[in-house]
């Protein structure tokens, strides 16, 4: 086996099962409050660059832009502001057609520190936070596996029914798109492979993206109001599940629309947006 084959079969079996929960949790009709709160926790996450621009990071880059900083650099660092806020567009969009419940992206980013729905979120900065304390490839490995949203936007590709499961399934590619383009299109590979360099490297960072991707597992299935059975996550935790590779990902996301054509589509529709998966 060459070096990172372990790493990259286990990150595809935590994947498979990031998107087997969403996958189940709209296999059949749920309550509202259930759409809600998985949306929510979603969009919560999503916050991360709208706060990043606030604070004044963005700014600070374009003054160092031919101050040292490579052109590339900041570049690469708008487009992931692009990517990551057309998916807090889209969601929180989504989250108001099904509720009517108006986003603040500032109070969801008060949230985030306090709530308790909030909590898995919390426990991975936690991780992350303590293992860049401890070495440069514990932090590295942290990292790895985080770009998660696209395992469960995998799970709601293809779904059918009413305005809502069509609109989401949408944003799923949008989402598996970016996520899986932005590393090729920049050609910027995962520092982790500079990183490990021995079987012994390997292990260790092995043994923190299993930590990472565990709470990670477990965080999703709270987040959809636990479709999966608790049995059923811990298998997936012990790799019991068919990998997901990244070639049946790229595959899933081909035809993905841009976002001007899903904001007429949402705004087109009537509201609440009709829906097949949500129970009245
Ligand atoms: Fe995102």
């Amino acid at each position: 086996m060459a070096l990172m084959d372990k790493i990259e079969d286990t990150c595809a079996r935590f994947r498979a099962g990031e998107a087997e929960i969403s996958r189940t949790f709209y296999s059949k009709p749920r309550p509202l409050e259930q759409h809600v709160l998985a949306l929510r926790i979603q969009v919560a996450r999503e916050v991360r660059n709208l706060r990043e621009i606030s604070l004044g990071e963005l700014t600070e880059m374009v003054d160092r832009t031919d101050h040292g900083l490579p052109r590339e650099d900041l570049v690469h660092e708008l487009a992931e502001h692009y990517f990551e806020i057309r998916h807090y567009a889209t969601l929180a969009y989504l989250l108001e057609g099904i509720s009517g419940e108006r986003v603040d992206w500032k109070e969801l980013n008060v949230q985030r520190d306090t709530a308790e729905w909030t909590q898995y979120g919390r426990k991975e900065r936690d991780c992350r936070a303590k293992w860049a304390k401890i070495s440069p490839l514990h932090e590295s490995a942290g990292s790895f596996n985080s770009g998660g949203a696209g395992s469960v936007a995998f799970g709601v590709i293809g779904l059918k029914g009413g305005d809502y499961e069509e609109l989401l399934a949408e944003v799923g590619k949008i989402i598996l798109h970016d996520e899986m383009a932005h590393g090729d299109v920049l050609g910027n590979r995962h520092p982790l492979y500079n990183l490990v360099k021995t079987d012994e490297d390997e292990n260790k960072a092995l043994e923190v993206i299993r930590e990472y991707s565990t709470i990670r597992v477990h965080g999703r299935n709270y987040q959809y109001g636990n479709p999966l059975p608790k049995e059923r996550i811990e298998a997936i935790a012990w790799g019991g599940i068919e990998p997901l590779d990244r070639e049946a990902l790229k595959m899933a996301y081909t035809g993905a629309m841009d976002e001007v054509e899903w904001f007429e589509r949402y705004h087109a529709a009537s509201k609440p947006l009709y829906s097949t998966t949500i129970k009245r």
